[in-house]
């Protein structure tokens, strides 16, 4: 497996690129003043609202509010995730990407979490040699038609029967017993011992998009209940985020150009053995709006299976709705609805790669499920059934990105109900262009209140200004929001004193702040090219933040105080508050 990319390289990288050079090579841009611009590439626009920034090396459009840095863009434009992005605007700078063993990588956050990686990748070696022992593992696999060869590609195991096996084979130590209850391989009694949650099951061990194993998927052996046992949500398995198959699909598939979501493992699994290797799966539950955005991150159409009864259309009129908000131009969604009690696993062996995939070729566009289901059970020639389609049908349209797409779906819409197209449209542009404006005042007026947010945005375009400032240590577990990012940022660009903007927003990709630090980026600063100013605005700003932090931790302490219930170091903490 690839090692990990390492952190200074994609700084420099990213500090290297250059945004105007690689959007422009995809989407041609004119100089206007200090900025380029462009109609969008990311919506349907007539006049040009896409804008990219020299200086700060970040892209913006007023039409979508579609941001982000050269890599951002890539992955956006290209529809590529993280990493391959960063191979491929390494290509355009003509540099090799470096790989480290991810075991040395010193990223804080990742290092609590290598002692789980560790652990489910130990573990999943384990199940795979128990899976060679047991001839009833073995012969229930045969019974199911897998072969030994796809076993191996979706490393499937076995976990044997027993209530420490785990344990007696990774060893008994504190550190061990507490990674192996952090992922969810064992189970905690309310006693404080143990024991392993799978048991005598067939592994279907779960890979994130680098091919670390972070959870299982484990089945009965015939019949029993619960069919499948998943890992539980933990700090390195979210449910909702992850698909299985999709890294084992990009690694076998040299060019995917499109994904089926499917409902099981045991779907996957078959599917591949078939010579059909791009199928992924939801873990279980519905299909997210995040998982569907990291499938349109790898392909541009996606074919949602399903069986054909009534669980499955539900099942799929939920995918859609979530699917509705992503689907830009040139992004597609597809049913397929398989006859009843066939699931991919039973069709595939029944009728073989090349049936199922011209099922596949004749998946339903969205646009007809769409109608479809929303005509169910109207009369949509009485004028009452096209009062309700309408009704039915603006919600969801209205769910979709500015597109040529949308366009369609309205013009269908208008000739199904025979209302005017314009004035469809013009309603429910009513409607949405309502919500942005709002939004943006509001936002707006939020920024100009907020002292952290003037804070950030200050440092986070001027790397330069943190040389000037002192940020105190105290910000670190202040209770107002934001403080302790603010300084994080600082520390970080103390210890990369070359860092830029985009480098660092880079580093946040992957946190929780990201969006917020993106629309930071973008706000417009007047007198940007007043340093001093700059400097000054900066001070003020942590200046006034030092004091709201004072304040705060007064309050606090001044209520502990009357309570009797501050520590020594409070008490001095207090007592130099007081004296201020
Ligand atoms: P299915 O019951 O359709 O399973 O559940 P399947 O894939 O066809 O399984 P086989 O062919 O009987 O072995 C679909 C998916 O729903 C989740 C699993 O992810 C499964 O693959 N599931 C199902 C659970 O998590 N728990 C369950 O008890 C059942
Ligand atoms: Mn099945």
């Amino acid at each position: 497996m690839a090692g990990r990319i390492p952190q200074n390289f994609i700084d420099d990288l990213v500090s290297r690129a250059d945004i105007v050079e690689v959007v422009n090579a995809r989407v041609p841009l004119k100089k206007k003043g200090k900025e380029y611009s462009a109609c969008c590439p990311f919506h349907n626009e007539k006049t040009p609202s896409f804008t990219v920034s020299e200086s700060k090396q970040f892209y913006h459009c007023f039409g979508c509010g579609a941001h982000g840095t050269a890599l951002g863009f890539l992955m956006e434009y290209e529809n590529l995730d993280f990493i391959d992005a960063v191979e491929a605007l390494a290509a355009e700078y003509n540099l090799d990407v470096p790989r480290e063993n991810s075991r040395f990588n010193p990223s804080v956050a990742q290092d609590d979490k290598q002692p789980l990686f560790d652990i489910l990748a130990k573990s999943a070696e384990l199940f795979k040699q128990q899976l060679k022992k047991s001839d009833r593992a073995i012969q229930y696999l045969k019974q199911r038609e897998l072969s030994g060869e796809i076993a191996k590609t979706y490393q499937i195991g076995y976990a044997p029967d027993g209530w420490n096996f785990l344990t007696d084979h990774l060893g008994n130590d504190k550190k061990t017993i507490d990674s192996l209850v952090a992922t969810g391989l064992l189970v905690k009694k309310d006693d404080g011992k143990q024991y392993d949650r799978f048991r005598d099951r067939i592994i279907f061990p779960i890979t994130n998009r680098r091919g670390h194993i972070i959870g299982f998927g484990g089945r009965v052996i015939g019949q029993g209940e619960p069919k499948y046992l998943n890992s539980p949500e933990n700090t390195i398995f979210h449910k909702g985020q992850e698909l299985y198959g999709l890294y084992e699909a990009r690694k076998s598939v040299r060019h995917l150009d499109k994904l089926i979501i499917v409902e099981g493992y045991m779907d996957v699994v078959a599917l591949a053995q078939h010579g059909v290797h791009y199928a992924i799966a939801s873990l279980g539950t519905a299909t997210t709006t995040e998982q569907l955005q990291r499938a349109f991150r790898t392909v541009k159409t996606l074919i949602f299976c399903y069986d054909g009864d009534q669980a499955g259309k539900k099942a799929a009129w939920r995918a859609l709705e979530n699917a509705l908000p992503l689907l830009r131009d040139g992004l597609e969604a597809k049913f397929l609805f398989l006859p009843d009690g066939e699931d991919p696993d039973s069709m595939i062996r029944t009728e073989g790669k090349e049936k199922f995939e011209r099922r596949l070729a004749s998946a339903k566009p969205l646009s007809e499920f769409l109608f479809e289901q929303l005509s169910e059970d109207l009369n949509t020639q009485s004028s009452e059934g096209k009062s309700l389609l309408t009704e039915k049908a603006k919600p969801l349209l209205s769910k979709l990105p500015e597109s040529v797409f949308k366009d369609l779906l309205y013009q269908k819409l208008a000739e199904l109900t025979g209302l005017n197209i314009n004035k469809l449209q013009l309603e429910s542009s009513e409607n949405t262009t309502l919500k942005p404006t709002i939004s943006s005042t509001r936002s707006n007026r939020e920024v100009k209140l907020s002292a952290t947010r003037d804070a950030i945005a200050l440092l986070l375009q001027f790397p330069n200004l943190s040389c000037e400032i002192n940020i105190p240590d105290t910000f670190i577990d202040s209770e107002i929001q934001g403080l302790a990012l603010l300084h994080e940022i600082n520390s970080l660009i103390q210890s990369h004193p070359d860092i830029t903007s985009a480098a660092l927003l880079e580093r946040w990709r992957d946190n929780k702040n990201f969006p917020a630090l993106q629309k930071m980026m973008q706000r417009e600063i007047l007198g940007s090219d007043d340093l001093q100013n700059m400097k000054r605005l900066l001070t003020d700003a942590i200046d006034n933040l030092t004091n709201k932090h004072h304040d705060l931790r007064y309050e606090i302490l001044e209520k502990k105080f009357h309570e009797g219930s501050l520590t020594d170091m409070e008490l001095e903490e207090y007592k130099a508050l007081f004296s201020r």
